[in-house]
């Protein structure tokens, strides 16, 4: 799916009830199938896009337009729908359901979407991220590394349009790190899934043909300046 970011604007409040601005993007845009890498500096409000672009957070203006539909005006049980069809989400923080197994925790990211829990696709997922020995165990169990694989496993069960990862990678040794890159790269490209994947690797990054750093096109200390005009 294509993706296109317009006007968008997103402040939070400090602690004295001041604003925080975060996001203001005058214009993004992705095509569908690309895969771009996302850098910039820690706070810098990367996780937050995302955020924004899955419908997790909604803007205080602009739109989020994902294949002609602005997520942005839609209401929230509306976005969580989207969401758990067209989109996969590898969280920075995996957000795994600690009652559920490796297994169970993919079966669910594909029974939000609505789809039949395919269990051998499941496995497949586990499998292909290096994990079909630990199907059974539950987050608490697994290693740093391990949840994370899980949670990009979970990300592809829905068989997402687009996918938004958030530096994926970054608790696995480099030599898997690579592997699972190629992999998550490879399904999308295989499926035609758009890819906008966050990360502070300067190896991963060079991996991708197009990149992009956050500050380029972020200008949030512009939304102070015409507030205090
Ligand atoms: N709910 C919130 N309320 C107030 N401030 C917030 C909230 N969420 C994020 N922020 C602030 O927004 C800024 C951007 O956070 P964000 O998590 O998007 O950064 P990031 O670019 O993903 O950083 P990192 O590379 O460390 O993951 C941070 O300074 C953070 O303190
Ligand atoms: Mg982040």
């Amino acid at each position: 799916m294509s993706l296109l970011l317009r006007r968008l604007k997103k402040s939070f409040r400090e602690p004295d009830g001041n604003p925080l601005p975060i996001i203001n993007i005058d214009h993004f845009e992705l095509k569908q199938a690309e895969q771009v890498a996302l850098v910039g500096s820690s706070g810098g409000g990367k996780t937050t896009l995302l955020h924004l672009i899955s419908g997790i957070h909604t803007p205080d203006s602009g739109e989020v337009i994902i294949d002609q539909v602005n997520l942005a005006g839609l209401g929230e049980p509306a976005r969580d729908r989207f969401r758990a069809m067209k989109i996969g989400y590898i969280f920075q923080t995996f957000n795994l359901l600690p009652a559920f197994t490796a297994l169970e925790n993919v079966l669910l990211g594909m029974s939000f979407s609505g789809q039949k829990s395919n269990r051998a696709h499941a496995i497949d997922l586990l499998d292909e991220v290096g994990l079909k020995h630990r199907l059974s165990h539950k987050p608490s169990k697994l290693s740093v590394g391990e949840q994370q694989r899980v949670a990009i496993a979970r990300a592809l069960a829905n068989k997402p349009k687009l996918l938004l990862a958030d530096e994926p990678t970054a608790s696995i040794d480099s030599r898997n790190q690579n592997n699972v890159l190629r992999m998550i790269r490879d399904v999308c490209k295989e499926h035609h899934v758009t890819l906008l994947l966050v990360t502070h690797s300067e190896e991963v990054a060079r991996q991708f043909d197009r990149v992009e750093t956050l500050s380029d096109f972020n200008k949030p200390e512009e939304l102070l300046a015409t507030a205090s005009k």
